[in-house]
């Protein structure tokens, strides 16, 4: 017979997984030991409690709790596998982890281990607000760390915690296309549950022929980290952030009440939830954005390489393609591309209501540099009569990112004022074998003013969001922790120091990011942590560099204690 959950917990050795708080101390050897040694001297009442702990549930109160949800309680060890090699083989594909309580896609937050999940305590498969409910007073009663996973996602393992209780939502797939009429908006509405992912959301948009605004990954979680980090994507030109486009949000606050935030009820926490960062200031049960009537859809890709004697030719075109991008985005285009130590792939342009020769019109100047340079290319595009179809045809497939990342927002100003100076930062880190990809858009519209929303004011400027990657090795962890000192210490501030006091995107981000607080939130953090603290009185949600994070670090066996 298979062990119940309680026996489980009851068996469970006190968790050992990386903290992040591990290598965030890395940066400063001399300083790693005194944050622990406060909390000793402090006691476990500072810290949230842990397996093992006196105050840690018996197993009678387990039962009990999974019996109040029906028995949709999970003991997390979903991707425990018999051998490291099998598991590695599924490891690249999203849907492991999506598919998961557990894992994320994050693997430096496994602490190199042989088993890539994360030994949450336990997981609530949810199916409603009462579930969200009952778990927030559960943890509430034994002072337990809680968190919240969709996909799994979260470059900076913001949706797992060791020794936590997690509110699991994949399975809240509610989907509904609805006239909707309120003072601030009228017309088409998607009201989308909290587990709907981008290419359900594009399928069933499709289908009603509407238009719903998400990301250029399809699996993504619309409603989860995506919408409430801001979320950027092929339609973003057109109509805006992933942010711009919420009507309501239906939401567990930190006490336990359900309430529906708006731009006239609960404004404040409306507003926080509309880019402030996923995790913190409630639990979302579902969301409400608005719909657009369809349009025909024109795309493009491109691919031309870099074989060492062309090398100034082929940043030369690159040149011009970024001076090229104002253009684009102003008309409504998104354009997506890698840029590697060998070549540069757009992968794709995405032009909404445009036709097949204006967008092949707006990639003239890039490809008359090409010719001039006599750099053989490829370059296709085709209109769409939907966007799904476009989006289909042309999206290359997404593994899970084999990169650690890093990011910054690169504002249009310098690309219009000093390309030179952004080209020459851009080739010396890319010579130097880092991965760039970049994303362009203009969203300086779609808002009645940058403070229409919390997402950071920052991208009202942008002209493309940088995402820089650094390799990620399976077998070499040492070599991991270099990597990643290196993207906080050397990488990013190539970049940074051509735009003092940027942002970057707190979803597409260093996790070590020196003050995050502003490079993620810029202005808005202060009021951001004031709302947490309003519908948080307790302090409940926390995620590593979420709004709030500074006020507990977590230990190197993963406990979660006040800093
Ligand atoms: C391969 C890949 C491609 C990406 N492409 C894009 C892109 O095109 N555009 C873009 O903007 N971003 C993109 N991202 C970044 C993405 O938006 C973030 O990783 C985001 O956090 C994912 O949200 P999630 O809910 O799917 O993931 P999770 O990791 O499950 O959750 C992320 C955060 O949101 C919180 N959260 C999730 N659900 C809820 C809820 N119901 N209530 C409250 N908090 C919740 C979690 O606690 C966590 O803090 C990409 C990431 C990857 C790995
Ligand atoms: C990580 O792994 C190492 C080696 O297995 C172990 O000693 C350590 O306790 C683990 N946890 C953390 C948070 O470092
Ligand atoms: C929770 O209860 C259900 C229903 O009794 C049971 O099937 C499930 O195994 C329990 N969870 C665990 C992990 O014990
Ligand atoms: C979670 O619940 C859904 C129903 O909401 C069910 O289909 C699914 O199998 C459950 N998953 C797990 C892992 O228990
Ligand atoms: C590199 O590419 C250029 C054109 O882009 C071509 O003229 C040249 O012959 C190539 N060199 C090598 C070594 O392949
Ligand atoms: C561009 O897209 C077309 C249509 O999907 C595809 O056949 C082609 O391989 C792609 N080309 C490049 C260079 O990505
Ligand atoms: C461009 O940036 C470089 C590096 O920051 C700086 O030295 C130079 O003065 C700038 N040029 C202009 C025209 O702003
Ligand atoms: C954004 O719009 C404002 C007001 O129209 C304008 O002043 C500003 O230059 C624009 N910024 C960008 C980056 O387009």
């Amino acid at each position: 017979m298979a062990p119940s959950l309680a026996q489980l917990l009851s068996l469970l050795p006190p968790l050992l997984l990386l903290s992040p708080a591990r290598a965030l101390t890395l940066r400063s050897d001399a300083s790693s030991s005194l944050p622990t040694l406060k909390h000793e001297l402090r006691g476990a009442s500072a810290c949230r409690c842990f397996p093992g702990d006196p105050c840690w549930p018996t197993p009678a109160q387990w039962k009990a709790f999974n019996s109040t949800l029906g028995g949709k309680l999970i003991v997390t060890v979903q991707l425990l596998h018999p051998k490291c090699d099998a598991l590695q083989n599924i490891w690249f594909n999203p849907q492991t982890h999506i598919d998961s309580p557990s894992s994320v896609m994050a693997q430096y937050f496994t602490n190199n281990s042989c088993n890539p999940f994360l030994p949450d305590s336990a997981s609530l498969n949810a199916s409603s607000a009462s579930d969200y409910q009952k778990t927030i007073a559960f943890i509430q009663q034994h002072n337990i760390r809680l968190v919240i996973k969709n996909t799994g996602h979260d470059y900076n393992g913001k949706s797992t915690g060791a020794g936590a209780v997690a509110i699991w939502t994949h399975n809240i797939k509610l989907m509904e296309a609805i006239d909707y009429h309120s003072s601030y908006y009228t017309g088409k509405v998607m009201k989308m549950g909290a587990g709907v992912a981008v290419h359900e959301a594009y399928e069933f948009a499709d289908t009603k022929d509407v238009l719903v605004v998400g990301g250029n990954c399809p699996t993504v979680g619309l409603v989860g980290g995506y919408t409430q980090g801001g979320g950027h994507g092929p339609l973003a030109s057109k109509f805006g952030l992933g942010a711009d486009q919420v009507l309501e949000w239906e939401v567990v606050t930190g006490t336990g009440q359900l309430v529906t935030a708006t731009p006239t009820q609960y404004l404040d926490l409306y507003w926080a939830l509309c880019g402030g960062g996923g995790g913190i200031y409630g639990a979302v049960v579902s969301l409400t954005a608005k719909a657009y009537p369809a349009v025909a859809v024109a795309a493009a890709n491109m691919t031309f390489f870099n074989n060492g004697s062309n090398a100034d030719q082929f940043y030369d075109v690159i040149a011009t393609f970024q001076e090229s991008l104002p253009a684009m985005v102003d008309a409504g285009v998104v354009v997506i591309w890698l840029l590697t130590p060998t070549y540069f792939a757009l992968m794709p342009a995405t032009a909404p209501g445009l036709s097949k020769a204006s967008l092949d019109a707006l990639w003239k100047p890039t490809i008359d540099k090409l010719n001039e340079h006599q750099i053989q290319y490829q370059y296709y595009s085709q209109e769409f009569p939907t966007y799904l179809e476009s989006y289909k045809a042309m999206n290359t497939p997404w593994e899970v990112s084999e990169n650690q990342v890093g990011g910054r927002l690169i504002p249009r100003s310098l690309v219009e004022k000093n390309n030179t100076a952004l080209m020459s930062a851009l080739r010396n880190l890319v010579d130097g074998g880092t991965l760039f990809s970049g994303v362009a858009f203009n969203v300086n519209h779609s808002v009645s003013s940058p403070d229409a929303v919390a997402a950071n004011p920052y991208w009202r400027e942008l002209i493309f969001d940088a995402v820089l990657g650094t390799p990620y090795s399976y077998t070499d962890w040492n070599a991991n922790v270099q990597y990643a000192l290196e993207m906080t210490n050397d990488l990013l501030p190539q970049l940074e120091k051509l735009m003092p006091n940027g942002g970057a995107y707190l979803n597409e981000a260093d996790f070590r990011q020196p003050d995050f607080q502003s490079v993620f939130y810029g202005s808005n953090y202060g009021k951001l942590n004031a709302i947490k603290a309003k519908y948080n009185p307790e302090d409940r949600f926390y995620a590593l560099t979420a709004v709030g994070s500074d006020r507990w670090t977590q230990r190197q066996d993963g406990r979660l204690c006040r800093t």
